[in-house]
């Protein structure tokens, strides 16, 4: 084992989806502080310029170990110029992580949530991040890290999730195909399945069939044994610690980070 340093990542390159804001965001931070350069993308140019700014005046010596990229990355073509260029620019891939996804804002059962709205879901949350794990993957060092986001709907059934749920338990099967492929060059493959994160994405207010609208609250309803959302470090913290050496031993693997979540309805 390497011995103990403040940054573990230092001249590592890591490239992170969904860098422009909650977890995602969190991420790069976490990354960036302990020496890493990291290669972020997100879809909005003005979201990722605000990132960039913040990390400017919080780590000015980090500016120039930050790169960002507009891509979408349900365009595979988007995807593979923005892995190109970040190798063009520091050298293959030390690791990866796959945070970006939406959830759908229609908590709707499965007879009346369209079809279209279930394949829009999909298009972002599997084939983007299958769009991510390939490019990232071939541009990957042998005995590299890529870890994948997920969500607890993956295990704790919630009414009213179908699509997202389909999503992030498609982004679990991925994964596990990974580890098994990934193994011959030493990279391990695995994924972070947060509980609900102090982020934009549970802010958004979800609407029901009736048409009456609510948010998730931290409060004594709330499914899970801590009755709060994680912070957007409580999750950059277990996806840094799978990238890192630390993890060494593990792939293949499916981690709940979400303060002892169990079954029942919080959407209403
Ligand atoms: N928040 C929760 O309660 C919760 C719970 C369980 C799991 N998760 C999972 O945790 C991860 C992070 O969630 P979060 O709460 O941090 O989300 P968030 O605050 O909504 O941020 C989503 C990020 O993904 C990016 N993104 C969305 N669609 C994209 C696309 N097509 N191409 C490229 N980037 C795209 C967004 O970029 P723009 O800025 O350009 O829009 C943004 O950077 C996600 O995988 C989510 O499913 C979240």
């Amino acid at each position: 084992m390497a011995p103990p340093t403040l940054t573990p990542f230092q001249g590592r390159v890591i490239a992170v989806t969904g860098g422009s804001r909650g977890a995602g965001l969190a991420l790069v931070r976490y990354l960036l502080e302990r020496g890493a350069r990291v290669s972020a993308c997100a879809t909005s140019e003005k979201n990722l310029a605000e990132a960039v700014a913040g990390i400017e005046k919080d780590m000015p010596d980090a500016k120039d170990r930050v790169m960002t990229t507009v891509v979408d990355i349900r365009k595979n073509d988007m995807v593979k110029a923005w892995i190109d260029a970040t190798v063009a620019k520091w050298g293959k891939l030390d690791g990866a992580a796959n945070v970006a996804a939406r959830m759908h804002s229609k908590v709707y059962p499965i007879e009346d949530f369209a079809v279209e709205d279930l394949e829009d879901m999909l298009q972002c949350n599997v084939v983007g991040t299958f769009n991510c794990m390939q490019h990232e993957l071939k541009a990957m060092k042998d005995g590299g890290s890529l870890v994948n986001v997920g969500s607890q709907v993956a295990k704790y059934a919630q009414p009213g999730m179908s699509a997202y749920m389909a999503s992030k338990m498609a982004v679990v099967g991925l994964t596990r195909a990974a580890a098994f492929e990934a193994v011959a060059r030493k990279i391990r493959v695995n994924v972070v399945c947060p509980g609900a994160i102090d982020t934009d994405m549970i802010k958004q207010p979800l609407m029901l069939p009736s048409g009456e609208s609510f948010t998730c609250s931290e409060d004594s309803n709330f499914p899970a044994l801590m009755k709060r959302f994680a912070k957007p470090d409580e999750i950059a913290a277990p996806i840094a610690f799978l990238l890192s050496d630390e993890s060494k031993y593990v792939t293949k693997q499916e981690w709940y980070v979400d303060g002892g979540f169990y079954e029942t309805s919080y959407v209403g």
